[in-house]
């Protein structure tokens, strides 16, 4: 049997995350390794978080900490934050732990020794008046391309043009504000990626199942123009994995650190190697995920993304694990996304504008957050949270389809029969024909769940759910009861073993209410297990067994709630 390796984009650690980061790479990758495990596969769903960097030293000056400090800080909330929502990873690390700075050096050093690494003598802006150069986020000026006035020395936030901070328009220091800045010369290491085109050509053209979203970026960077450019893979900052080899610090590299691209995705290894050697009889284990002579030819990765990361993901890090000529396991398959907007603009993490994952699970519960994301994920184009539509999915799909059933079914069964299922008559054509339509819905989840088609699969979930209250309708326990109780018993029954199977089934949408509807089935909650596609799935509970009332499942969402909201957190 396939063993699944997923890794979920590594979170920036400058700040809590929105609710676009979350859809973006964390939560669907959560929904594939919930599915995976329950299906039986042995999953290993790794995340991190991105330490490294301008953004991280930059969070931690405004917060008058040390970098390390602030890091340390905001991992634990970041971590405890995706506790809360239920991700399941089975380790969450950080790209500045010891076992990433001795690998991210390694693979430096291999790609030296292979030739795929050049000094560059280039120049970058330096500040006089802080002393020191201002690479990245460490400078601001005029976007040449759109003229915005706070484009960054990496990026124009406006028009999204990856920049140097040398073609700024006007260029300040972030630090002091000082415009007295001048070009001065220095070395820089570049990673020879143009050597590894060819290389890399082959390696994508034969991912032919691939999302087009995935591989048309790439193919457009390794065939327009130029063709694959080599890159800077070091930068002059103190915050980050010094250049060294056993130890011994590289020449002319003593001010410099690793690129934060560079060593972010080497961080997806080492948190396995941190995993492993955490909880793993065998400490070595992560190389069987790995490399390909250890046993990972054998495992399927797939990776989580959003569409700004395709590019690291499809050519860089393939770049630095193919350059090493080792036996490193390349990613199998990635799911990337589209932008999820807030109430038709931006999320934005720097203006603080949408939702952010610890404001949202003070309003909600998760299971809520994860239905609306998930069955709205921003699939093959992006898709907008409103309250509005956030309203409407929750009382329609949890609390009318799923919540009705569950509750009209108890409530009536406690009242007629007591805290014990009714064992009743034999199932007739009406359950037999509905388990028959449940089925053939089922199977396709299935299948859409496999493939990682999200918002098909929430669809397929939800029909399912509303088959269950379409039969309560038809077959009408309430009045049968009345001439017939063993006929009503049986349709409790069948509804109690609907219940049992919905609770399997939803768990990686949402888990806690799959446990809660476990604990009123007096049934223990077991996220290995997953009903097999047969009739008699139906039929497993037999009548007899006790179970508790829960009280509502979910509850409805009012407009005043929904006003009260846009109002504090800026809609429409
Ligand atoms: N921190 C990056 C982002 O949020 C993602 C890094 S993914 C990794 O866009 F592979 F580099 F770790
Ligand atoms: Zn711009």
């Amino acid at each position: 049997m396939k063993r699944i390796l997923i890794t979920s984009a590594l979170p920036y650690i400058n700040g809590v995350k929105h609710l676009g980061n979350l859809v973006g790479s964390q939560l669907p990758a959560d929904l594939y390794a919930r599915f995976m495990r329950a299906k039986g596969y042995e999953v290993a769903f790794i995340c991190a978080t991105d330490e490294h960097g301008t953004p991280a030293e930059l969070a931690a000056k405004e917060k008058n900490t040390s970098t390390a400090e602030y890091c340390l800080e905001m991992w634990k909330i970041q971590k405890n934050l995706s506790d809360q929502f239920h991700l399941s990873f089975d380790f969450f690390g950080r790209s500045s732990s010891e076992s990433n700075y001795k690998l991210t050096q390694d693979f430096a050093t291999t790609l030296k020794n292979e030739g795929l690494i050049k000094t560059v003598k280039e120049k970058q802006l330096y500040s006089q008046e802080d002393s020191r150069f201002l690479p990245d986020r460490y400078v601001v000026g005029k976007c040449p391309e759109c003229s915005y006035e706070r484009a960054r020395g990496d990026q124009c936030e406006n028009c999204t043009r990856q920049l140097q901070g040398a073609e700024l328009i006007e260029p300040k220091s972030v630090l002091s504000g000082s415009s007295k800045l001048e070009l001065r010369k220095t070395n820089h290491l570049y990673l020879l990626q143009s050597k590894l085109q060819e290389k890399l050509k082959e390696w994508i053209n034969e991912k032919d199942d691939w999302p087009i979203l995935a591989t048309s970026i790439a193919k457009k960077w390794l065939t327009d123009g130029e063709g694959l450019q080599d890159r800077s893979i070091t930068r002059d900052l103190e915050w980050g994995i010094p250049i060294k080899t056993n130890g011994i610090t590289w020449e002319g590299m003593e001010d410099k650190v690793f690129y934060v691209w560079f060593d972010a995705p080497i961080a997806y290894i080492s948190a396995t190697v941190d995993w492993t050697k955490a909880t793993k009889k065998d400490p070595n284990e992560w190389k069987t995920w790995w490399l390909n002579d250890h046993g990972a030819e054998d495992v399927y990765y797939v990776q989580f993304m959003a569409k700004d990361n395709i590019p690291f993901h499809t050519l860089s890090f393939p770049a630095t694990l193919l350059g090493t000529k080792e036996q490193w396991k390349l990613v199998d398959y990635i799911k990337g996304f589209n932008w999820l907007t807030y109430e038709g603009g931006k999320f934005s993490t720097s203006m603080r504008r949408g939702i952010f994952m610890n404001d949202a699970i003070e309003i909600f519960p998760s299971d809520y957050w994860r239905w609306w994301l998930l069955s709205n994920a921003p699939e093959t184009s992006d898709s907008d949270f409103t309250w509005k539509s956030f309203q409407s999915c929750i009382n329609k799909d949890l609390a009318d389809v799923l919540g009705n059933f569950v509750s009209r079914l108890i409530k009536f069964s406690k009242s007629k029969f007591g805290e014990h299922i009714p064992v009743g008559s034999h199932y007739s054509n009406l359950e037999k024909n509905t388990i028959l339509e449940i089925l053939k819905y089922f199977k396709a989840y299935e299948e859409s769940m496999g493939i990682m088609e999200i918002r098909k699969s929430a669809n397929l979930l939800r029909k399912i759910w509303s088959l269950g209250n379409e039969y309560l309708q038809a077959s009408a326990p309430w009045i049968v009861v009345k001439k017939n109780p063993e006929e009503a018993g049986k349709i409790v029954r069948f509804g109690f073993n609907l219940l049992n199977f919905y609770s399997d089934i939803s768990k990686p949408f949402i888990p806690v209410t799959c446990q809660k509807i476990k604990s009123c089935l007096n049934i223990s909650y077991n996220e290995k297990e997953w009903p097999e596609n047969k009739e008699l799935v139906f039929s497993d509970l037999k009548g007899g067994e006790s179970f508790f009332v829960i009280e509502n499942l979910f509850s409805k969402i009012g407009d005043d709630k929904i006003t009260e909201l846009q109002i504090k957190f800026g809609g429409n």
